[in-house]
């Protein structure tokens, strides 16, 4: 873990309340795999005081990028951050994804801003074929992210009102992938990160079709390193222990490591 004065080198707007940052950081830059994290300090004051998370959504050479909603008072100002301006970044941080084996197909599930460390994956199987579901509100929402993905993946999208794509959840569009992949065809590693009922129910879906999953969590983080004990999840009953910190043994699981039924109701 590093901590790094991140210069500003771009910071824009691409739809109503999401934007991409990019900051010249180059230690974590380099560092950084896809699914890990960085702590944000989003003023130079003492105020707010808690650096904010967000994943690491690519790297582009020493640059690492973040796309961000605006939520709250840290996300608006970070909004108001100029090019040459600087920002504390420490990380990267926690446990990223795996990458999937070389023979089967990555499926990739992202709602909303889940897209972030789903975005530097395929960044990173750019080589490869590479399955993209995207969920959105409205088709207003929708990024377009088009550096950050590989030549080979294919995306496809669900609006909840309709407006692009299909119209409904994302996790329809998964039911629909799965439903339509015939016996015999190459093996599929399951990657999720967005809400927390999407992913409950990618959880389900890939249980029942006995897929390989590995998920990224969100939770309220204060420290961001394991010593808060503020991002606890209820590990499931072959967790091997009661419960994970987010921060620290993730943000990304195993999808068989976590208690979804407490984690559904949380
Ligand atoms: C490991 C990790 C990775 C993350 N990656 C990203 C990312 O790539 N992009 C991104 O935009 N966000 C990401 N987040 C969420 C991000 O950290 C929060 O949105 C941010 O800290 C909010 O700060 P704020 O000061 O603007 O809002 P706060 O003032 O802290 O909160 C304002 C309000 O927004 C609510 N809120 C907080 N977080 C969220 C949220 N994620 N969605 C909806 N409402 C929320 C709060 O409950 C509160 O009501 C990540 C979180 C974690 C734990
Ligand atoms: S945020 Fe402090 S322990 Fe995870």
């Amino acid at each position: 873990m590093f901590e790094e004065r991140g210069k500003i080198r771009f910071n824009r707007r691409l739809t109503r309340d999401t934007w991409l940052m990019g900051l010249a950081s180059p230690i974590i830059a380099k560092a950084a795999s896809p699914g890990q994290f960085v702590m944000i300090r989003v003023s130079e004051g003492a105020h707010p005081l808690l650096r904010r998370p967000f994943s690491v959504a690519g790297v582009e050479r020493n640059v690492v990028l973040l796309l961000y909603r605006v939520v709250g008072q840290g996300t608006a100002m970070m909004t108001e951050a100029r090019e040459g301006g600087v920002m504390s970044v420490l990380g990267p941080l926690g446990k990223g994804f795996e990458l999937p084996p070389v023979k089967s197909v990555p499926l990739l599930v992202a709602g909303g801003m889940g897209v972030a460390p789903l975005c530097f994956l395929a960044q990173g199987l750019k080589k490869r074929r590479v399955e993209f579901l995207m969920g959105f509100a409205t088709a207003g929402d929708i990024p377009v992210l088009d550096h950050l993905k590989g030549p080979q993946t294919r995306v496809s999208l669900a609006t909840d009102d309709g407006s692009r794509g299909h119209a409904g959840f994302v996790t329809d569009l998964l039911e629909r992938y799965l439903h339509g992949r015939g016996p015999g065809r190459n093996a599929l590693s399951l990657f999720a990160c967005g809400p927390r009922l999407m992913l409950v129910k990618v959880a389900h879906l890939a249980l029942k079709h006995g897929l390989h999953c590995q998920v990224s969590l969100e939770a309220s983080m204060a420290c961001g390193l394991g010593a808060c004990q503020g991002c606890a999840v209820k590990a499931s009953k072959t967790g091997g222990r009661p419960y994970y910190h987010v921060c620290a043994d993730g943000p990304v699981f195993e999808a068989g490591q976590i208690d979804w039924d407490v984690f559904q109701g949380a």
